[in-house]
């Protein structure tokens, strides 16, 4: 149980609007255990149900989770197809459970790159949580900030050369996941691996933020 965690969060009061987590270490978690890989990956699946749980308690709004990278294609084929298969299970298991808890799945990444099975299972997700309005659940898979960066300029670009957007600074908004945002972002580094997280974790780094002043480079009176 995480309740003593959780009062205390309350207690401090301000909560992260957004977390993001870097789901690393399935693969040592299964070398600890002697386990195929895959295995690490699929209790990393369950460690999925018990963030959404702790961010839904916690009242945090957006939680986004970066599942597989652009790099992570170059894995052996046998891995990166266990964990599209996960994907898909995971989606076949979890919608019902997020769209009654109030959560909008959301993925970020090249899509286009998922095998047809696994890219409807993306788009149902999507379509059938999409009115979830209590947490936001952005699923980063076939990602990369380098890309998306890439992905948004090329769109400004088009959208310059089309007349729709002029190129005038302050009015561009250009979506990103990290290089931007992380100008500012308060970093909480665990030794947990992802499958061995729990709320409990999860706690802890929101009680880690709130100890934290944030001087956004001024500095206080
Ligand atoms: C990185 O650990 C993790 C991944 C590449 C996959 C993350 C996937 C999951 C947590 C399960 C599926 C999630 C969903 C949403 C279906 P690693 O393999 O690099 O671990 P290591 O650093 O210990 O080798």
């Amino acid at each position: 149980m995480a309740d003593d965690l959780l009062s205390q969060i309350r207690l401090n009061g301000a909560v992260p609007r957004h977390v993001a987590v870097i789901m690393d270490g399935n693969g040592r978690w299964a070398r600890e255990r002697n386990l195929p890989r895959p295995l690490g990956h699929r209790a990393g699946m369950k460690a999925v149900r018990e963030a959404v749980e702790g961010a839904l308690e916690a009242g945090v709004e957006v939680l986004t989770l970066f599942a597989f990278s652009e790099e992570n294609w170059q894995r052996p084929a046998a891995e990166i197809s266990a964990l599209m298969q996960l994907l898909e299970e995971y989606i076949a298991r979890e919608v019902a459970e997020l769209r009654h808890q109030g959560v909008a799945v959301h993925v970020l990444g090249d899509r286009t790159r998922l095998a047809p099975g696994a890219r409807a299972a993306v788009e149902r997700i999507e379509r059938e949580t999409y009115d979830g309005a209590r947490l936001a659940l952005n699923l980063c898979i076939s990602y990369s900030s380098r890309g998306e960066l890439a992905r948004a300029a090329r769109l400004l670009a088009e959208e310059v050369l089309k007349g729709v957007k002029r190129l005038e600074a302050g009015e561009c908004r250009l979506s990103n996941f990290l290089l931007w945002q992380l100008a500012y972002t308060e970093l909480y580094i665990t030794p947990v691996l992802w499958p061995d997280l729990t709320r409990r974790d999860l706690f802890q780094a929101i009680l880690d933020y709130q100890g934290r002043e944030r001087r956004f480079g001024r500095i206080t009176a």
